[in-house]
């Protein structure tokens, strides 16, 4: 393991305000707004490495320890639950999973439901809590399609604005639990780099307050 604190950053909509975040904790690497190509960026001066990562897999390079700390959707804690430590709510991606259905959808406790989901153990888990049947379907994206199509009843998704279910003529039923993003760590580096990730999680705790 080297001394430069290695991160994974989620790529996309959430990755630069989630970078500055890091900046002003004090671990800054400027070249990482030059050129938005290259994927790993390091500034040995202040000790950090990025690396971009797709969100879904930011607990994974986590996991395994090929980044010491990064930061993941609670949705993901709660689907894959990865054995990393969760350190601070970052209080930014705030969005909902929810179970959504076509607006005219009345529901038959008798029946089976059926699920459709990217999200298929919070799915379940939900539905188990609650005593009932439910039949899931694992879809990888496009799930609002699945109403429509008669391939489900209801989604299991993630909202945020609640655009997408509007657009597609769906309504928010039930609400699972409030997601946001959260500063995880590798089991060992917490230990072995205790100073930089606890600088990190101090300052981060008093800029998300
Ligand atoms: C999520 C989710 C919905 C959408 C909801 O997808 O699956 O499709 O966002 O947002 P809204 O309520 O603001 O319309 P996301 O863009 O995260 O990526 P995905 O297509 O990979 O699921």
């Amino acid at each position: 393991m080297s001394n430069m604190l290695n991160v994974a950053l989620p790529k996309g909509r959430l990755g630069e305000k989630v970078y500055s975040l890091f900046e002003q904790a004090g671990f800054p690497c400027p070249s990482i707004k030059e050129n938005n190509r290259k994927l790993i960026f390091e500034n040995p001066e202040a000790g950090v490495r990025y690396f971009w990562v797709k969100p879904s897999d930011v607990a994974i390079y986590v996991e395994r320890g090929a980044a010491d700390i990064g930061v993941a959707g609670k949705d993901i804690l709660l689907e894959y639950r990865p054995q990393v430590y969760e350190l601070l709510d970052l209080k930014l991606g705030k969005c909902r999973m929810a179970v959504a259905a076509p607006k005219d959808f009345r529901d038959d406790p008798a029946r089976t439901l059926r699920v459709a989901t990217k999200f298929s153990r919070i799915a379940s888990d939900y539905y188990a809590a609650l005593g009932r049947d439910i039949d899931i379907i694992h879809l990888n994206g496009s799930i609002e399609i699945a109403p429509i199509l008669g391939l489900s009843d209801v989604i299991v998704d993630i909202v945020e604005t609640g655009t997408t279910l509007k657009e597609n003529n769906l309504d928010v039923r039930e609400t699972i639990v409030p997601i946001s993003a959260r500063l995880i760590a590798n089991h060992a580096a917490f230990k072995f780099k205790n100073e930089s990730i606890e600088k990190i999680l101090q300052q981060m705790a008093a800029l998300t307050e």
